[in-house]
């Protein structure tokens, strides 16, 4: 039987890292592969959703079906994201976006020089906390990717950035976080249910997500 749950709905579901450009063969990045997002992309498409998959450098290959919009920096997700929001049901922020980018971008490959380089750092923009000011009709669904005080991080994003759930994962747990096929997640979600999972695939996780965003869906008819 065909899964109808999300048909008729625009999904916005970013993923991957971001890299910001230091020089022109320099940049900070970090270590996501947009595993996790592809899959719940592919989750999301598979319930019948219009999916637009906003994606930073991966290595994936565009899963079939499903428009994969590719952006680099921090900035550049920002505009992708904003630009898809107004007519969007559900946004989901997988992706792991700087939070920081070189103040000065070098036009020229910075030389090596006796004694330490410092390289000024400032904020990118928060792209959650602003979906989460703009928010209208949108379920806003974002992750928390910590090493400690889990919870208590992640029930503090719920409020600072006004989103409906918080996917938690510990990314110093093994099994858990960036580049592996599998991970282990807790939903926080507005009204205070928490749901926590054990060790399970990207694609299962993916599979819980869609699953909670659809029973949230319900819920707010
Ligand atoms: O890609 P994989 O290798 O499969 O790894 C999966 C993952 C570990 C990247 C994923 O499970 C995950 O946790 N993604 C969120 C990573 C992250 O940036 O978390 P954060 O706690 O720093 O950010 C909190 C939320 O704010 C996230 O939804 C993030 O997308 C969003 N954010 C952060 C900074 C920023 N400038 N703009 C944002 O929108």
């Amino acid at each position: 039987q065909k899964d109808e749950r999300l048909s008729g709905k625009k999904i916005i579901i970013t993923a991957g890292p971001t890299r910001e450009k230091i020089d022109p063969v320099r940049y900070l990045t970090n270590h996501s592969t947009g595993k996790m997002g592809y899959a719940v992309a592919e989750e999301a498409a598979k319930a019948g959703a219009e999916v637009i998959l906003i994606s930073g450098p991966v290595s994936l290959a565009p899963p079939q079906g499903i428009h994969v919009v590719k952006v680099e920096s921090a900035q550049e997700m920002y505009e992708a994201v904003i630009s898809q929001y107004n007519d969007a049901d559900i946004v989901i922020k997988s992706a792991a976006v700087a939070d920081y980018r070189p103040k000065n971008y070098a036009d020229h490959k910075i030389k090596k020089q006796p004694g330490e380089q410092v390289i000024e750092l400032e904020r990118t923009k928060d792209i959650l906390m602003e979906l989460g000011q703009r928010k209208d009709k949108q379920l806003l669904i974002g992750f928390a990717a910590e090493t400690d005080h889990v919870s208590e991080y992640a029930r503090k994003k719920l409020t600072s950035k006004n989103a409906d759930m918080i996917v938690a994962n510990n990314v110093k747990t093994e099994g858990a976080g960036f580049g592996t096929d599998t991970n282990i997640v807790t939903f926080y979600r507005k009204d205070g249910v928490t749901k926590e999972f054990p060790i399970l695939s990207k694609k299962e996780v993916a599979s819980k997500i869609i699953d909670e965003v659809c029973l949230l869906m319900k819920e707010q008819r």
